[in-house]
C-alpha cells in the first residue's frame, strides 16, 4: 500500500490492518502513551473545499505522531492559480513526506499520485471520501464486534460517501443497501463492482433498504460543490430521510452514523440524530485514530 486514493485499492487485509493498529494507537492515547511513530515527518495538507474534522484530525494526528503538518489552502497555493498537479506533485515530492489533499475531481489526486513520488491521502474529493469510512469501519467494529453478517442501509444522495461506503462495506463482509431517489445513485461501476463481490441492493424504498438494519448511515442532499442545486435537491430526496418513523424497520439496536456536518430537519431528524449523537461523535473521534494509522502505515 502506497497511497490511499479510494477503497478499491485497498485489500480486506489492508483495511483491516489499518483498523487493528488504529485500535492500538487509540488504546495508546487513551492511555496517555504517546509515541513518535512519524519522528520529524513532514504532511502537506491541500484543501481546496472546507473542512473542520479532516483539517484538525489531520493537524491534531501528524503532532501526537512526532510529525508536522502543513495547511495548505488552494486560495493561497499556486495550484489555485492554474499550476498544473503534476508539477505541483513533483515540487511538494521535494519537501514533504506526504500529501493529503480534499480537491472535487478524483483525476486531481491520481495525477497527484502519479507524478509526485510520496504517499498521497485522499482527504475528500467528488467520487470517494476512504479516510471517512475507514473510520466508519472501525467505529462499526467497536459497537457490534466484528463485521460479520452486518447490513448496512445507506438513506439518501449516491455521494462519495456512498460510493466509499459500498467498497468498504462489501470488502469487509457486510451487506449494503442504499434508497435513494431516481438520477442520485452511486457511481456505476461501483455498484457494478459491488453487486459481484457482494450483497449489494439499490431500490427506490426507504423502507426496504433499512428494513433489518444493524447500521443505517445517512449524509447531506447537497454535497460541497452543489450547492446552487439545494432548492432542487430539497424536492428531490423528500422522504429519503433518516426519522424515528423509517428507523422502525431497522433493528432494535441499530447504529445510525453519519460522517458529518449534519442538516438536521433534512437527511435526518434532530431527535433521532440526538439518541444516536455517542456513535456519532465517536465516529468523528475516530477520524483521528483511524487516519494516524494511514500515516504511519504509509509513512514510516
Ligand atoms: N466528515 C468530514 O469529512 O468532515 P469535514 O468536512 O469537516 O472534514
Ligand atoms: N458528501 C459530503 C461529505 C462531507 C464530509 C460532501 O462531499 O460535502
Amino acid at each position: 500500500m502506497r497511497h490511499l486514493l479510494k477503497l478499491q485499492d485497498l485489500t480486506r487485509e489492508d483495511i483491516l490492518s489499518i483498523l487493528n493498529l488504529a485500535d492500538q494507537l487509540k488504546f495508546e492515547r487513551l492511555n496517555g502513551v504517546q509515541k513518535d511513530y512519524l519522528k520529524g515527518k513532514k504532511m502537506g495538507l491541500i484543501f481546496q473545499k472546507a473542512s473542520t474534522r479532516t483539517r484538525v484530525s489531520f493537524e491534531v494526528g501528524i503532532y501526537e505522531l512526532g510529525g508536522y503538518g502543513l495547511f495548505l489552502s488552494s486560495s493561497d497555493l499556486q495550484i489555485g492559480r492554474g499550476e498544473p498537479v503534476q508539477d505541483t506533485a513533483r515540487v511538494l515530492s521535494r519537501y514533504l513526506d506526504g500529501i493529503m489533499i480534499r480537491t472535487f475531481a478524483q483525476q486531481e489526486v491520481e495525477d497527484l499520485a502519479k507524478y509526485g513520488s510520496i504517499p498521497v491521502i485522499n482527504g475528500l474529493t467528488d467520487y470517494a471520501h476512504p479516510c471517512q469510512v475507514l473510520a466508519d469501519l472501525m467505529t462499526i467494529r467497536e459497537y457490534k464486534g466484528s463485521f460479520k453478517g452486518l447490513k448496512m442501509a445507506f438513506i439518501g444522495d449516491g455521494n462519495n460517501m456512498a460510493n466509499s461506503l459500498a467498497v468498504g462495506a462489501v470488502k469487509t463482509g457486510m451487506s449494503f443497501a442504499i434508497a435513494c431517489p431516481e438520477g442520485y445513485e452511486p457511481d456505476a461501476q461501483i455498484m457494478k463492482w459491488a453487486e459481484e463481490n457482494g450483497e449489494f441492493t439499490i431500490t427506490h424504498s426507504v423502507k426496504e433498504a433499512i428494513a433489518d438494519a444493524d447500521v443505517v448511515y445517512t449524509d447531506v442532499w447537497a454535497s460541497m460543490g452543489q450547492e446552487s442545486e439545494r432548492q432542487k435537491r430539497i424536492a428531490a430526496f423528500a422522504g429519503y430521510q433518516v426519522n424515528a418513523e423509517n428507523m422502525k424497520y431497522a433493528k432494535p439496536d441499530a447504529m445510525v452514523m453519519h460522517c458529518l456536518p449534519a442538516h438536521r430537519g433534512e437527511e435526518i431528524t434532530d431527535d433521532v440524530f440526538e439518541a444516536h449523537a455517542k456513535e456519532i461523535f465517536d465516529e468523528a473521534e475516530n477520524r483521528l485514530h483511524a487516519q494516524k494509522a494511514v500515516m504511519v502505515k504509509l509513512l514510516k
